[in-house]
């Protein structure tokens, strides 16, 4: 016989970026809520977008059954945001979609509603609580910038692709004594970079959160150039930034940018090429950091979290977003993570530890 639980009928969406792991949480969250305690759930297609338009389906075993290795989300994403961007504005609320949501979920007859994302999603599942609906968010992104979590998962998978491709263009850098950017994913915050730079022994590591001075790797890259190293890697997250472009102001940055490539790695290695009139090359990694099967550790903690999920669910805890603090998992109040970005300290110790190994981090 099924425990007793407070939730008898819950949805569950993901929306946002899709990443490796979705599609185990989604199986963690339903096998626990359907073999433990016997809730009725419904899968919500395509994030938000799936509320609003009641797309909806009820899930069964045969729905949730062999999926945990499976990459991408059986439930469809989508960047539907509701309430705007993470931020308070409320110009940016669209009321008619955040009464059709509202409709949906009453319509539904649902408890509660779980929603698997990022800033985004968790942001809009606690402005939908403000509005008086029950939520229960799980932090998932391979950017790993969730406040409030230690980690996401997708993040170690990503981890695995990128610092795979550093590896890849090790060698092909060294046949053509070139230099060669490579540009992860990480508009905001620099996690992906650096630790997939730190993996991959990169020469210059690259974060949104430390402006660079082209001069200073100009200097490294020369410095190592002089002393035998016929190439060099650059690893930068799409959203590095340099010290004269920190300077702009968003009109001028957004047009320098413009006119000097379609991202990131095209426009530093162009500032490289000009800075040491060393042969520079650039790679984006982009959406092949987001595809395909997660790796064991993402598998294990979307599992974990998915099924932690079902005990606030059980115990009518709503208003909470599950998380990884060190070892245990728990969780937090959705208020918690609200419109915020968990950033790379500069006090990071791996910053210091990519120094000590010799690697610029573009700030001298
Ligand atoms: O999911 C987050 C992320 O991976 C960011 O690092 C990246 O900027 C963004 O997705 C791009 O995703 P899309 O093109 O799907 O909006």
């Amino acid at each position: 016989m099924a425990n007793l639980s407070v939730t008898k009928r819950f949805g569950i969406l993901t929306a946002g970026g899709d990443c490796p792991g979705l599609n185990a949480a989604i199986r963690g969250v339903c096998r626990a809520a359907y073999d433990r305690y016997g809730m009725e759930i419904v899968g919500i297609a395509n994030g938000f977008r799936g509320l609003i338009e009641n797309d909806t389906k009820v899930l069964k075993p045969e729905n949730f059954s062999g999926i945990l290795t499976l990459g991408g989300t059986i439930l469809g994403s989508s960047r539907e945001k509701p309430f705007g961007g993470t931020t308070s504005d409320k110009d940016e609320v669209d009321s008619d979609k955040v009464s059709a949501i509202k409709d949906t979920y009453s319509k539904l007859n649902l408890d509660c509603l779980v929603v698997l994302g990022g800033n985004g999603t968790n942001t809009t599942g606690y402005k939908l609580s403000c509005e008086g609906l029950n939520i229960i968010g799980l932090p998932k992104t391979i950017d790993n910038d969730i406040f409030g979590t230690d980690r996401t998962f997708g993040f170690h998978s990503a981890l695995a692709i990128g610092t795979e491709a550093i590896d890849r263009l090790h060698s092909t850098a060294q046949s053509h004594s070139r230099v060669i950017v490579i540009e992860l994913m990480g508009h905001k915050a620099g996690w992906l970079a650096l630790y997939a730079g730190v993996a991959g022994g990169g020469d210059v590591i690259l974060l949104p959160e430390i402006p660079y001075d082209i001069r200073a790797i100009g200097r490294h890259l020369v410095k190592r150039a002089k002393s035998g190293k016929t190439f060099s890697i650059v690893v930068a997250a799409e959203g590095a930034i340099s010290l004269k472009e920190a300077d702009m102001d968003k009109k001028d940055r957004k047009k320098y940018r413009s006119e000097n490539g379609p991202s990131a790695a095209y426009r530093i290695a162009r500032e490289i090429q000009d800075e040491t009139g060393m042969e520079t090359r650039a790679t984006v990694l982009g959406y092949m950091q987001r595809g395909g099967i997660p790796s064991a550790s993402d598998r294990v903690l979307a599992t974990s979290l998915g099924t932690a999920a079902v005990e606030l669910l059980a115990n009518g805890k709503y208003g909470r977003m599950v998380a990884l603090t060190g070892n245990d998992i728990g969780s937090i109040d959705l208020s918690v993570p609200e419109g915020k970005i968990k950033n790379v300290p500069l006090n990071y110790y791996m910053i210091d530890t990519a120094k000590a190994v010799g690697t610029c981090m573009g700030d001298e």
